[in-house]
């Protein structure tokens, strides 16, 4: 753990408050700053002849890192936007979906993926209430399936092993967002044998924004043609041939330029979690938020997020009587949080957050709440 602590002085931010959304937008390493400093150096000094000299490949090269950490081998995996636009790469690849045309996803997928789908006039949207019923909802003209690993708003953890063997024998494939898993709980792409997964960078991969991921099983990458393509994805990209010819393997899935400045910015956090190592970071999140739970249930607070570790994902959710009011006070001392609507608060320590942190935490909040503090924030309206 001490070892661990010694991160601190690498995360600026962690000196000045109590940093407790690494769920949302993770803590930004001051390695960050040099990167960008260093992708300014190039264009400056390199110009054009940046491209040539790592610039055009990062959607590669960078896919390749978060590779190593979601278990995706080398030359799977490509850079984009965020998760949106990744996903909406994976629909295109079906654009004539026929009678097979079904989205089987849970109530709690993330806003923005249940809005792709269901602006799709030839989809057909079946929301079910879990992972479980998942399972029971996927059939033969199920086309995709879409699920999140840790779910958003209470940071479930979900069997993603049924669904997908449910789905092959159907013959669907599974669509498996890991952003709220990716960095904090380990997992492995090849393993759980996901047709396509995605994610992004802002929270425990401590990236930034701007750095999305999509990974495609590499023998189904080369099968399919995504409609959503642009000159990246071509075989010859500087022959700017009128026909398209699909570059192998994962490249196909690219569209135009990428976004370099965040793939410098965002390879300074997948450094550090390489070298923490996901597996040495869940060891330390579990016992954190069993920590956090321990002195919140002695506080008296309810939990809305599971206590079991093989169902815990990185955040911990507690209820209070005003969600958005005792965030803006929690917010106005220093503690570092957010809500979701329905929810409660939500919690999410990262390996480098301290007992001391969680303590203080809990303290201000049994303060917050008993002496009526946050009442004058009563109407605080949602936001970050
Ligand atoms: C599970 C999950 N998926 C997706 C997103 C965001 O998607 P996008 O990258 O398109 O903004 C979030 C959070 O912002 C999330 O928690």
């Amino acid at each position: 753990m001490d070892d661990l602590l010694a991160y601190r002085d690498r995360f600026p931010i962690l000196a000045d408050c109590t940093y407790l959304i690494n769920h949302s937008l993770a803590a930004m390493p001051a390695a960050a700053e040099d990167n960008l400093l260093e992708y300014a150096r190039m264009w400056r000094e390199r110009g054009i002849r940046s491209w040539g000299e790592g610039w055009w490949e990062m959607p590669i090269t960078v896919g390749d890192q978060i590779g190593r950490i979601v278990g995706a081998p080398p030359g799977s995996t490509v850079m984009h936007q965020n998760v949106t636009v990744a996903e909406e790469i994976v629909l295109s690849c079906f654009r004539e979906p026929g009678t097979r045309n079904r989205i089987v996803y849970e109530e709690e997928n993330f806003p923005s993926v249940r809005y792709l789908y269901q602006a799709k006039p030839d989809l057909e949207v079946t929301t079910v209430a879990d992972d479980a019923a998942i399972v029971d909802a996927i059939d033969e003209r199920t086309l995709l399936v879409p699920i999140s690993h840790v779910l958003f708003k209470n940071a479930e953890i979900q069997h993603v092993e049924p669904i997908v063997r449910r789905a092959h024998e159907a013959g669907a494939h599974v669509v498996l967002d890991c952003y709220q898993s990716a960095g904090v709980v380990p997992l492995d792409v090849t393993a759980l044998d996901v047709d396509f997964a995605v994610g992004g960078s802002v929270k425990w991969l401590c990236g930034g924004p701007g750095a999305g991921w999509l990974y495609v099983r590499p023998d189904l990458a080369e099968q399919l043609e995504p409609t959503f393509v642009g000159w990246q994805g071509h075989a010859r990209p500087f022959a700017f041939e009128p026909e398209l010819d699909y570059a192998a393997g994962a490249r196909r899935f690219l569209t135009g330029t990428p976004n370099v400045p965040a793939l410098y910015a965002a390879t300074a956090g997948y450094d550090v979690i390489e070298e923490v190592g996901v597996d040495r970071i869940r060891e330390r999140s579990l016992a954190l938020t069993r920590f956090l739970i321990d002195r919140l249930d002695a506080a008296g607070f309810e939990i809305g997020s599971p206590r079991e570790p093989s169902r815990r994902g990185g955040t911990v959710l507690v209820r209070t009587p005003d969600d958005a009011a005792v965030h803006r006070e929690l917010g106005e001392r220093g503690i570092i949080c957010d809500f979701r609507p329905g929810a409660g608060v939500r919690l999410g320590p990262h390996f480098y957050n301290t007992e001391g942190e969680l303590e203080a935490t809990v303290e201000a909040l049994t303060e917050i709440v008993s002496s009526g503090a946050y009442e004058r924030h009563a109407g605080a309206a949602a936001r970050f």
